[in-house]
């Protein structure tokens, strides 16, 4: 019997995917939004009918204590979602995103919860760039072009040992972490964050 699940951002551009995709495979669907009015300027048409609706934030405890209530299964997808507007509205973004999980977590290992099961929404930027090859020295992960490349436009990486042209190469989940913008770092805290308290 399919579980209860609660879709957090489930008005969002993926989340409302998610969630027509979870009502067609039978399950009970609770969408926790606060329609955050950068994304929304209302209640968006496309939420799926046969999900409920409970608006809230998700760093405020009694609405997630209200969104949590029956529920099996939470995806985590809530969030200010931007590289580029986080470099600039660093508090709000620590804040929405940072906050909002610890606020989660918090309540689920010390609530009386039936939880079973947490999954959050990563991100390719946790990663920084990507893995490129060098004819001299391999696999290399280089990090950011320095100063001196961008002042004379050059944008194609070098090897950061060799000093070579690299060429891109599909890229592993292994490959070593390098968040280089306040989301990305948000992101790779949430994973990790994630990771040892369901662990623990
Ligand atoms: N779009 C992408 O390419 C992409 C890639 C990787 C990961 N993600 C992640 O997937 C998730 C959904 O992303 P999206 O692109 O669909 O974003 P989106 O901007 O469409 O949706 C974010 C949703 O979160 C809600 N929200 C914002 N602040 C909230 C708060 N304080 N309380 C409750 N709800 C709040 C908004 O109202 C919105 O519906 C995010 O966690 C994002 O980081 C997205
Ligand atoms: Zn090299």
């Amino acid at each position: 019997m399919p579980g209860k699940v609660l879709v957090t951002g489930g008005a969002s551009f993926i989340g409302s995917h998610l969630v027509d995709k979870l009502v067609e495979k039978g399950h009970a669907v609770r969408i926790f939004d606060n329609l955050e009015p950068q994304v929304h300027n209302d209640v968006p048409q496309y939420l799926n009918p046969q999900a409920e609706f409970v608006k809230g934030d998700v760093r405020n405890e009694h609405d997630i204590r209200k969104a949590i209530k029956g529920i099996d299964v939470i995806f985590h997808l809530a969030a200010a979602v931007g590289m580029s507007q986080s470099m600039y509205d660093i508090q709000r973004y620590i804040d929405v995103n940072t906050r909002g999980i610890a606020k989660l977590l918090d309540i689920l290992v010390n609530g009386n919860c039936s939880i079973e099961k947490l999954i959050v929404a990563s991100s390719i930027s946790i990663y920084g760039g990507g893995a490129y090859r060098c004819e001299n020295c391999g696999i290399i992960y280089p990090k950011l072009r320095t100063g001196s490349q961008l002042k004379t436009n050059e944008w194609e990486m070098r090897c950061p040992y060799c000093g070579n042209m690299v060429k891109p190469i599909p890229t592993g989940e292994d490959k070593p972490l390098h968040p280089t913008g306040i989301y990305a770092i948000y992101k790779r805290d949430q994973d990790e964050m994630c990771l040892t308290v369901g662990r623990a």
